[in-house]
């Protein structure tokens, strides 16, 4: 079944593999760019737009940078490489997310809106489900931030 999502679990190591090249080589860089982008524009339309700019500049960045760091993710040119100062990517994109307080409810957000973008693109369903399960699984080192309840009302 494609598109399946498992559960993040505190602590627990997370295994993924970069996506296959073949990926990005069925979008090449434009088929990339557009998938990127409709992606952003649904994010705009979900229940996480509140975690990104609001400023049309500024997300037009946001947008080109994610354009950059996937196609590289994927065995394309090393275009984002630039922005790491020299860190491994994903080693990188888990310190940016640290920035923002994402709950496992905002990754299946995420992950739904990316879900619809991908279901636009016409290329071999394997290879979207590849590119699926590095994303189903790196998304969960992005998620830190975990309800514990209140210290006065712990079932919350
Ligand atoms: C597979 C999982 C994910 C990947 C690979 C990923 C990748 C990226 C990339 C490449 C960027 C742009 C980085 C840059 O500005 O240089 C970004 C930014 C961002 N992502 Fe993610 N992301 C993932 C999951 C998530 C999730 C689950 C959330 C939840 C809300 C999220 C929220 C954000 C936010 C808030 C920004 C920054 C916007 C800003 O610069 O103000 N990401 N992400």
């Amino acid at each position: 079944m494609s598109y399946e999502v498992s559960p993040t679990v505190k602590g627990e190591k997370v295994d993924f593999t970069n996506p296959n090249q073949k990926f990005y080589e069925a979008l090449g860089y434009d088929g990339m760019q557009k998938l990127m982008y409709s992606f952003y524009d649904k994010i705009y339309e979900s229940e996480i737009a509140h975690f990104f700019p609001q400023d049309e500049e500024e997300f037009a960045e946001v947008k080109r940078k994610n354009t950059k760091f996937f196609i590289e993710i994927c065995g394309g040119p090393k275009i984002y490489a630039e922005e790491t100062g020299g860190m491994e990517l994903n080693e990188f994109m888990v310190r940016l997310h640290d920035d923002f307080s994402i709950y496992e409810k905002s990754r299946y957000e995420w992950l739904g809106v990316m879900e619809e973008a991908l279901k636009e693109v016409d290329i071999a369903q394997e290879l979207k489900d590849d590119f699926w399960d590095y994303l189903e699984k790196f998304s969960k080192l992005t998620v830190n931030t975990f309800s514990g309840g209140s210290k006065f009302y712990p079932k919350l």
